[in-house]
């Protein structure tokens, strides 16, 4: 979604905001722009589209020289959400006086209230955007202390926010705040980067602080002074990244998502390690931060999340019953706290998210706290709203994902998923012979899923047979009904083929009357319990027409007969073949959509951290 760059140090800073924003471009938006401060002037360039326009623009309408001669300013990746993706609705935002800008991600709920006081001051608006009206408010606030002034506009804005401002009148600072929407500080030497996302700081330092809901800082190129909104000082560490500018690189494949699925032996090898314990036959999550006595006590287990990070929760929903014998649900996050949830201090929620920014998610997170549960998470970003919320739960260690389309994340969720039911069976139905055997086939996840990479060539080639569809139907059963909808999941958003995940037996509760002749259904058909039912499905599906493709065990030479086309699975425990079996539908629908020529990373209307709800 939106995404926001800062600078200010000894840098162009127009170069460096607009390389940020080419590090933000992953995260999915419309339109683009940036502001500069030149001879006591704020300078605007917008444009609609890519960055790469914006690039042209800037280029076109200021100077080399001006170029040169900003070393301090903001910029911006917009994802419309109050009108259209044009360039007046581009941000930055100006106050009425011209004198302050204004960048922000996230939503002011009460815009309207707040424009029509506005406009009864006087104040015209140009753009239809909420981010324009607090543009003018904090102008309105201001009277000489633009801290002051953002402080006494956010006190009266509901909502969220990321922000950044900076003011022709104060042109030594940047004001940065956030509720809700992540703002990241990178500190480097003599120069001072803010963004929505770490990827845009990576290329200038590794020293970065995260700002918490209601701080608000006031930034130099050489100091960070963090506020909450009352003006009291407020501490927050300063954090090292972790990982560098490579890892946001493509390294020499054609799109993010190959490489990222090609990650997956590495991310999973690293979400794995030194969290097995073969002596008890346990694993060893210390985030969880539970006692053997709570998760013994714990009445049930309810996994929340929204797409990719849902379908993950669903198969944790039959881990933990097949493995640790616990009741287990899975809730849509944003369903979440608009219903009831029957939630209490014996259940353990489990929120699921890759940015841990989901706002839905964020949202399910609150909810759960507030009815007493015990919650934890389990993200992918380091210093995440949803991780720093929650305080307890187990960081994937994926590394960095920029493709849209959640790869890595998914099966690193899965992997994780399984050793947390690993650890919680080991306290309640499993002996430990039963935890060694289950600690050595999760121990052999990232050697399962390099066997199925191999065969990237093939799938590449049996790619062609479907690229043309308009439909197609995922099918499973068991652990696999997920995948199954994952697997569709992932082929609709980057190749926009028609494609709906279904449980085998509901076919012919309605489904099914879609079929036709040559209609694709890819039959998730692996060695798991109900496979004989999944068998007679496919031969449901094949007499009306339909052309297979199966996922079978390696060795099932009668399965794979079934099949018009065929990949192998490693064969393995159930429950751990999900990942092996999800990877070869990641690879299956990236190939299909690059013989479509989509825009496999950053697919159309698409973001990669949904942050509003
Ligand atoms: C699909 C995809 C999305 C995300 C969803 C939740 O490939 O990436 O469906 O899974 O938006 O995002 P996170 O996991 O960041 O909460």
């Amino acid at each position: 979604m939106c995404g926001i760059v800062g600078y200010i140090g000894k840098s162009d800073a127009p170069t460096v905001l607009i390389n940020g924003l080419r590090r933000l471009e992953y995260r999915g938006y419309d339109s683009a722009g940036l502001a500069i401060i030149d001879d006591e002037r704020i300078i605007i360039s917008k444009s609609a589209g890519k960055v790469s326009s914006l690039n042209e623009r800037a280029r076109t309408d200021w100077s080399p020289d001006l170029f040169s001669r900003s070393t301090l300013g903001i910029a911006h990746t917009r994802w419309a959400t109050h009108g259209p993706p044009t360039e007046v609705n581009a941000h930055p935002h100006l106050d009425r006086t011209g004198e302050v800008a204004l960048v922000h991600n996230g939503i002011i709920e009460n815009y309207r209230s707040l424009r029509a006081r506005l406009e009864g001051k006087g104040h015209h608006f140009y753009s239809e955007t909420d981010t324009e009206v607090l543009a003018h408010l904090i102008g309105d606030c201001d009277k000489g202390d633009l801290f002051q002034a953002v402080c006494d506009a956010l006190h009266q804005v509901e909502g969220t926010f990321g922000i950044a401002v900076l003011s022709s009148r104060e042109p030594e600072k940047i004001i940065t705040a956030r509720r809700g929407s992540p703002i990241v500080i990178g500190v480097g030497d003599g120069e001072t980067i803010i963004a929505s996302d770490a990827a845009a700081i990576l290329a200038h330092t590794q020293r970065v602080i995260y700002l918490d809901d209601d701080d608000i800082a006031i930034v130099t190129a050489d100091s960070v002074d963090i506020r909450d909104l009352h003006n009291i000082p407020v501490t927050r560490e300063i954090a090292e990244l972790g990982f560098d500018a490579a890892a946001a690189e493509k390294c020499g494949h054609e799109h993010f998502m190959l490489k990222e699925i090609h990650e997956q032996p590495e991310a999973l090898a690293n979400a794995i390690r030194g969290r097995l314990d073969f002596n008890l036959g346990s694993s060893v999550l210390a985030g969880m931060g539970t006692s053997p006595r709570e998760l013994a006590d714990l009445g049930r287990v309810v996994l929340v999340g929204c797409g990719t990070s849902l379908h993950a929760g669903l198969v944790g929903e039959y881990a933990f019953e097949d493995l640790a014998d616990i009741h287990a649900e899975v809730q849509q996050a944003a369903e979440f706290r608009y219903r009831n949830p029957i939630i209490g201090n014996r259940d353990l929620v489990v929120a699921i998210s890759q940015s841990g920014e989901t706002a839905d998610t964020l949202a399910a997170v609150r909810e759960a706290n507030q009815k007493g549960a015990f919650v934890m998470s389990l993200c992918n970003v380091v210093g995440s709203t949803i991780a720093r919320e929650t305080g307890r739960g187990v960081y994937l260690h994926a590394g960095p994902e920029i493709s849209v389309a959640s790869t890595k994340a998914f099966t690193c969720q899965v992997a994780v998923l399984l050793m947390m039911a690993l650890k919680l069976g080991r306290g309640r139905r499993f002996s430990r012979e039963d935890g060694i055997r289950l600690a050595r086939e999760i121990e052999m996840i990232p050697a399962l899923v390099a066997k199925v990479i191999q065969q990237n060539d093939h799938i590449a080639e049996i790619a062609g047979t479907y690229a043309k569809c308009e439909h197609a139907f995922f099918i499973g059963r068991g652990p696999m009904y997920p995948v199954a909808m994952e697997g569709a999941l992932k082929l609709k958003e980057i190749s926009y083929i028609h494609a709906e995940g279904f449980h085998a037996s509901e076919l012919k509760h309605g489904p099914i009357a879609l079929l036709e002749k040559g209609t694709p259904v890819i039959a998730i058909a692996c060695d798991v319990p109900g496979k004989d039912k999944m068998l007679g499905n496919i031969e449901e599906c094949r007499a009306r027409g339909a052309h297979i493709l199966g996922l079978v065990s390696e060795g099932d030479h009668e399965t794979a007969e079934c099949m018009d086309d065929f990949i192998t699975i490693p064969r393995c425990h159930p429950l751990v073949a999900t990942i092996p079996a999800v990877v070869a539908l990641q690879l299956f629908s990236y190939h299909v959509a690059r013989l479509r020529g989509c825009e496999i990373d950053q697919p159309r209307n698409l973001a990669k951290s949904v942050t509003v709800e």
